[in-house]
């Protein structure tokens, strides 16, 4: 969804309220929710995939709030229903699910846990899992007919980027709400700055720099991976790029997403470097510096690093044609002003969907999170390979001239090796670098 579209589906004119009210009204006798104008009490049966820290969180925390500041906000009677939880680890699942009462017979395990969160029946189903898994999941839960969240980034390779767009497509034209991590979406102060692009407040976009730069995060002892659940447990799947994509993926997705929300646009090509200096465990590096080349010559300076003892800055800055004169006033409505943005965007982007379901209107992220992945994966494999990345070949056809066939790029073991038991193990410093020695 471009931020075009944004605007167009987020209708929240007085019209477009009378409408979606007369259309909710309509729906009343067929569904099971009772929708009376705003009188609205509606159950939504939830599951989640992925049972460790951000999974738990989004569930008990975010998913459940979003649900009672709706409640409170607009008079609404939702309730969230948790039928099934899943994880690699089956106690883990089991652990989130007793909360919730749920039996051991709904709280499932393995690499196949997916399979049967959905076969329980959700209406929603939240994920959480290592990167690696998300396209095949996600592809699981559209084809099942799930509306979903699912967390960032989309996939660790371009073949598992254009699985995310094909799914997101499928999930549009079966009118399934899909809405992603990459929570700035669900910020006001984000959306205000994009109604002010939008609206010309501040004239084009001229360049930027988009930044996710902290200092070490995780523990550096050697992972000696013998097992499949080695490379996927808690604090080690982030280490192997295979796994998590690497930290460009895992955390600056965030900053790269803005860069394309603003600029409607994904870039037309990567320059990237990095390395790692002092990372013992796993395989991915401690920092990529990339530029990114978007339409009408525009360039974004991109930086993210995970290093302790440097400057640190987690950000996004643009250069604008113009100031914001004083007194303008947007045309562009704010998406979400009816929901609105109580308890922080990890809350608000539940909210939003629960909002948009109840409402019957659109909201499809699938596209944007893939393109931010994919431009995260781009400077990846750049920074790897000292080349510079055309997202032609990388992600709209595969050029017969391009002798690194990054169009057929995938990382192995696969979310489908895991499901098969046939799992190659990843080596602790075995790293890819640039150029010839
Ligand atoms: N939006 C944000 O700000 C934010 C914050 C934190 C994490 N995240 C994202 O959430 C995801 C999970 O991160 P986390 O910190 O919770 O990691 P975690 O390691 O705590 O949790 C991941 C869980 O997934 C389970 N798992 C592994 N393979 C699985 C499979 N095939 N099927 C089902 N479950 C499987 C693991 O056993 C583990 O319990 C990551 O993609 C991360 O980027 C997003």
């Amino acid at each position: 969804m471009t931020g075009k579209d944004q605007g167009k589906k987020q209708d929240t004119s007085r019209r477009g309220f009378l409408k979606a009210t007369a259309i909710a009204g309509a729906a009343a006798a067929a569904a099971p929710a009772i929708l009376r104008g705003e009188e609205v009490k509606r159950a939504f049966k939830v599951a989640l995939i992925g049972c460790g820290g951000r999974g738990s969180d989004a569930l008990i925390n975010n998913h459940h709030q979003a649900a009672k500041n709706l409640n409170k906000k607009l008079g609404w009677n939702l309730e969230i229903q948790v039928v099934a939880t899943g994880d690699f680890v089956k106690g883990k699942a089991e652990g989130v699910g007793k909360r919730y009462g749920l039996g051991a017979d709904k709280c499932f395990g393995g690499a196949d846990c997916y399979k049967k969160v959905i076969e329980a029946g959700p209406e929603i189903v939240l994920m959480a899992q290592p990167p690696v898994f998300r396209p095949l999941h996600f592809e699981a839960c559209i084809a099942a007919g799930k509306h979903v969240f699912f967390e960032k980034p989309s996939a660790v390779d371009p073949v598992g980027v254009r699985r995310v767009i094909k799914a997101g497509e499928a999930a549009k034209a079966k009118k399934l709400v899909v809405v992603a991590g990459t929570q700035r979406r669900h910020s006001k102060g984000y959306n205000e700055r994009w109604r002010d692009i939008k609206d010309g407040a501040l004239g084009r976009v001229m360049g930027g720099r988009v930044a996710w730069n902290m200092g070490w995060i995780f523990s550096n002892k050697d992972i000696n991976a013998t097992k499949p659940e080695q490379l996927v447990g808690s604090g080690a799947w982030q280490l192997w790029s295979e796994m998590s994509g690497d930290h460009i993926c895992e955390q600056h997705v965030h900053n790269l997403d803005i860069a394309n929300w603003y600029l409607d646009a994904h870039p037309l090509s990567a320059a990237g470097f990095g390395y790692r200096i002092a990372r013992k465990a796993g395989n991915m590096y401690d920092f990529f510096s990339g530029d990114l080349e978007y339409p009408k010559g525009v360039h974004i300076h991109s930086m993210c690093r995970q290093i302790g003892g440097c400057w640190d800055w987690v950000g996004e800055e643009f250069t604008y044609e113009k100031n914001k004169p004083n007194g303008f006033k947007n045309e562009t409505p704010d998406p979400y002003e009816e929901p609105g943005y109580e308890g922080g965007d990890y809350v608000a982007e539940h909210a939003h969907l629960l909002w948009t379901l109840v409402k019957e209107k659109e909201l499809n992220e699938a596209q944007n999170v893939a393109w931010a992945t994919a431009v995260a994966i781009m400077i990846r494999e750049s920074a790897y390979s000292g080349q510079r990345i055309s997202w032609a070949d990388m992600y709209d056809k595969l050029n017969p001239k391009d002798p690194k066939k990054w169009f057929d790029l995938q990382l192995s073991p696969t979310a489908e090796d895991f499901e098969k038991g046939d799992v190659k193990m990843l080596k602790d410093g075995d790293i890819r670098a640039p150029g010839k020695a």
